[in-house]
């Protein structure tokens, strides 16, 4: 039997909505996913009978709280495949994740070290090292882009040299949907010593992600992109790598002991989490992801290609638009940017969400790429699992019309 993306789209309440009384195609899930009934459930049930502060309470509620926050960090590590759930620390999202990494390990850098990082990246992977770079004198250096929209892996033996210490490039595209070669990537890393982060934002809705077995060192991603709610991310290090570096944050919940002269840290993860956790959020992650494990994840995949197969082709045919990205369906992702003659993005993409489309249009935060290639902005379509045959032709039909509008 087929992938059933209607019962799937039944477990959203937000596509029950009709706003303006009509369907809601949504297709900017690389933006924001919607929420399944039972995520939001879990978090109403949590705010509702065991809502404390966690770690510190001593009362029943708060041992309530602390067991749910405890299991939520322990359904992640399970998720990714991780044994120590200690190595899993909760952030505000992936950019925080990013911005914690950037300074922990930032401390650590001077003059003549470089980070390697990539045109391909989100404005949240290379706004922290820019400014890293700027404050310490570290080198940064950009991987190249294809001409369709991957990260160059071939002149990565050349970008990545011996001062390199660190590779962080985005696991998936945002813009481009391309994944990257992450072996080939690891391997030009580990024969200069570098570690290597990925930003997993993107590749983590549409994937199951084996981090041993990635064999990478960092991995960020966000709660919001992945059917859970905003506020939340994660960030992931090899315990020993992690224990090394020095919290750039200090607070409650992440001291020892702490007098006039300073302080000690409590261990892993709590050290990296000064102040009050993103407690519901964190419920709220740990119910998306166990929805997500319930299905067959090739079969998610195949439906995925399937449309953006239908997508693609269907781009191909309207005159005047280009895609920018991978052509074909290998290693990339259900995220579809495109151009078209003579029509400004933001003007498509309102006039396609007046008629029940949501799309996302601009610089999608990946200013390097879109210079590389001469843009100044792209629509995009982001699938998720729950979109169908009818969302994208409800984009293709639209889009027809807009053009028309338009020119
Ligand atoms: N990173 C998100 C996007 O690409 C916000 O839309």
């Amino acid at each position: 039997m087929s992938f059933d993306a209607q019962a799937v789209r039944r477990q959203f309440p937000v596509f029950a909505s009709r706003p303006g009384g009509q369907a809601l195609h949504y297709l900017d899930n690389a933006a924001m996913a919607q929420m399944p009934r039972s995520v939001i459930e879990a978090m109403v049930a949590h705010d509702s009978l065991s809502r404390a502060n966690v770690h510190r309470g001593l009362h029943p509620l708060a041992e309530r709280a602390d067991r749910a926050f405890d299991a939520a960090r322990a359904t992640v590590a399970r998720h990714l495949r991780v044994a120590d759930p200690a190595e899993i620390v909760f952030t505000a999202g992936c950019t925080a994740a990013l911005n914690l990494l950037a300074l922990a390990i930032g401390a650590e850098l001077g003059p003549g070290d470089e980070v390697v990082v990539s045109r391909l990246d989100h404005h949240s992977n290379l706004a922290p090292w820019l400014m890293l770079a700027r404050g310490r004198g570290v080198r940064l250096r950009f991987l190249p882009v294809t001409a369709e929209g991957r990260l160059d892996i071939d002149r990565a033996s050349e970008m990545i040299g011996p001062r390199c210490r660190l590779v962080a490039v985005t696991h998936a595209s945002n813009v481009t949907g391309a994944v990257t070669a992450v072996p080939s990537l690891v391997a030009a890393a580990r024969a200069v010593g570098a570690k290597v982060l990925l930003d997993g934002a993107q590749m983590l809705p549409h994937a199951s992600v084996d981090l041993p077995k990635l064999g990478v060192d960092f991995y960020c991603f966000s709660g919001h992109k992945v059917f859970a709610p905003t506020g939340i991310g994660v960030l992931w290090g090899r315990r020993d790598l992690l224990s090394a570096l020095t919290p750039p944050f200090g607070g409650g919940g992440m001291v020892g002991s702490l007098d006039e002269d300073g302080l000690t840290l409590l261990d892993l993860p709590y050290r990296f989490e000064a102040g009050t956790p993103p407690v519901t959020q964190a419920v709220g992650l740990a119910a998306a992801l166990t929805w997500l494990d319930e299905f067959d994840r090739s079969e998610i995949a195949a439906h995925e290609r399937r449309l953006t197969d239908r997508l693609l082709d269907g781009l191909a045919a309207v005159p005047g638009v280009a895609v920018v990205g991978p052509p074909s369906l290998e290693q990339r992702l259900p995220v579809v940017s495109f151009t078209i003659a003579g029509a400004h993005p933001h003007d498509v993409c309102q006039v396609l969400g007046e008629r029940g489309v949501a799309l996302r249009g601009g610089m999608l935060c990946a200013q390097p790429l879109m210079s590389g290639f001469g843009l100044t902005g792209v629509v995009r379509a982001s699938l998720a699992l729950y979109n169908d045959d009818g969302d994208v032709d409800a984009l293709l039909a639209g889009l027809a019309q807009t053009i028309k509008v338009l020119r």
